[in-house]
């Protein structure tokens, strides 16, 4: 049996798979018996030992293959944000004779935004690449930002927030034709478009498994052959030296086995969620003339929507949480981190022109393999009718085009 997001959930819609997804249940099969069985470390040379190795490596390879590399290019990690701190730093201590400049684009992840501030104060130079309106990074400012001194340009492949897909393989080729260095974060697309690392030109690529139905606390950093880099973890010398401490081999399991469902359901699950995202565009514009969605409307990934309500960005905080009470989940971006005490206004929706208000505002709906038609059509209606409820309490008006 399938788990769902209703099994899961109590009757609950999970709304929510930019952040996180569900383990999907034949993921979970397969990394059981490497919890009690098959529980050897892939270092030593016993059975256990041998057994573990064998498995390691055989799943090194298969996520390899996901993504075109050889199997020797990818390092397992803690996940995606120790896999984005690994290329920034690494790459900025190894290349550090060359040049001490590194390009982001402006919308990059948190991970990547505090990685670089923190390079900052270490001396290194940072330009964040301003985006177009619709969350595109532009190619000419790309080429104007990049000098001789430019060690690493690192670009996202899809963004978080909003679900736009950045031109990774003009970059790619920028980049190489100025001899620097080039990493994408490629958390968000993933298992969900294709990713081809030799197409996009990258040097380096982080991927990780809790965003395609596989475990949490795993994730790989995809370091091309001959790429200097420093490692993050000094010790006893796991991942070709470049990365120490024991393998944790039940996720690696899961990770290799989610990767493998994704690349055999990715044409029929991309064409299923971006019809079922198309629809829900439609029936936002058809039902609130004051809706506007947040990135481009088609370069974006195939389940992913971001939206705002103009006049009424304040209030989005309270809708969630409405619609929380109701049983479905969605998220407002970066403002629906709990970690986010201050409810900060998003970097992302500031990048692609909204006001610090406006960027505190926005809703996000990231459907994924267990979302239904009925879950976005039970969604739609409880937006309806929340909005319907509070826009009466507090301007006694309706912004209903019908
Ligand atoms: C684009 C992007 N990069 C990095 C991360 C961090 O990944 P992890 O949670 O595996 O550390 C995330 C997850 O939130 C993400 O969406």
């Amino acid at each position: 049996m399938l788990v769902n997001s209703m099994t899961m959930g109590k009757n609950r819609i999970y709304l929510d798979n930019a952040a996180t997804t569900c383990l999907d249940e034949r993921v979970l099969q397969v990394m059981m018996p490497y919890f009690s069985q098959i529980y050897g470390n892939a270092s030593s040379l016993h059975y256990f030992g041998t057994k573990a190795k064998e498995v390691l490596e055989n799943s090194r390879a298969e996520i390899a293959q996901c993504i075109g590399a050889d199997s020797g290019e990818l390092y397992f990690t803690s996940g995606g944000t120790e896999s984005n701190n690994w290329a920034l730093k690494g790459i900025a201590q190894a290349k550090s004779h060359k040049g001490r400049h590194i390009i982001v684009s402006s919308i990059e992840h948190d991970c990547v935004i505090n990685t670089c501030k923190w390079l900052a104060q270490e001396g290194y130079y940072i330009t964040f690449l301003p985006v177009e309106s619709d969350g595109i990074v532009d190619l000419a400012k790309l080429k104007d930002a990049i000098t001789s001194k430019t060690i690493l340009v690192s670009v996202m492949h899809a963004n978080n927030e909003i679900g736009t897909i950045q031109p990774i393989e003009e970059i790619g080729m920028i980049c190489k034709k100025n001899g620097t260095y080039f990493h994408s974060d490629a958390c968000q697309s993933f298992g969900k478009i294709p990713v081809d690392i030799n197409k996009a030109g990258v040097d380096l690529l982080t991927i990780n498994s809790h965003k395609i139905y596989g475990p949490k606390g795993i994730g790989a950093l995809f370091i091309r052959k001959g790429t200097g880099i420093e490692p993050l973890l000094h010790g006893g010398g796991q991942e070709s030296g470049l990365r120490s401490t024991t393998e944790n081999i039940p996720a690696i399991v899961g990770f290799a086995k989610a990767a493998e469902l994704c690349m055999l359901e990715m044409n029929s699950e991309a064409a299923r969620l971006t019809e079922l995202r198309n629809k829900l565009i439609s029936n936002i514009f058809s039902n609130f003339e004051n809706s506007y969605i947040n990135g481009s409307t088609n370069k974006r990934l195939p389940g992913h929507l971001n939206f705002s309500f103009h006049g009424f960005e304040g209030e989005t905080i309270r809708l969630l949480l409405i619609l929380d009470e109701m049983g479905i989940a969605v998220s407002a971006g970066s403002a629906c981190s709990s970690n986010d005490k201050a409810h900060q206004a998003s970097h992302v929706l500031q990048a692609i022109g909204l006001n610090p208000f406006e960027a505190r505002g926005a809703i996000r709906v990231s459907m994924g393999r267990f979302t239904t038609e009925s879950d976005v059509d039970i969604f739609m209606e409880s937006l309806i009718h929340t909005f319907n409820s509070l826009t009466s309490i507090f301007s006694g008006t309706s912004v209903f085009s019908r």
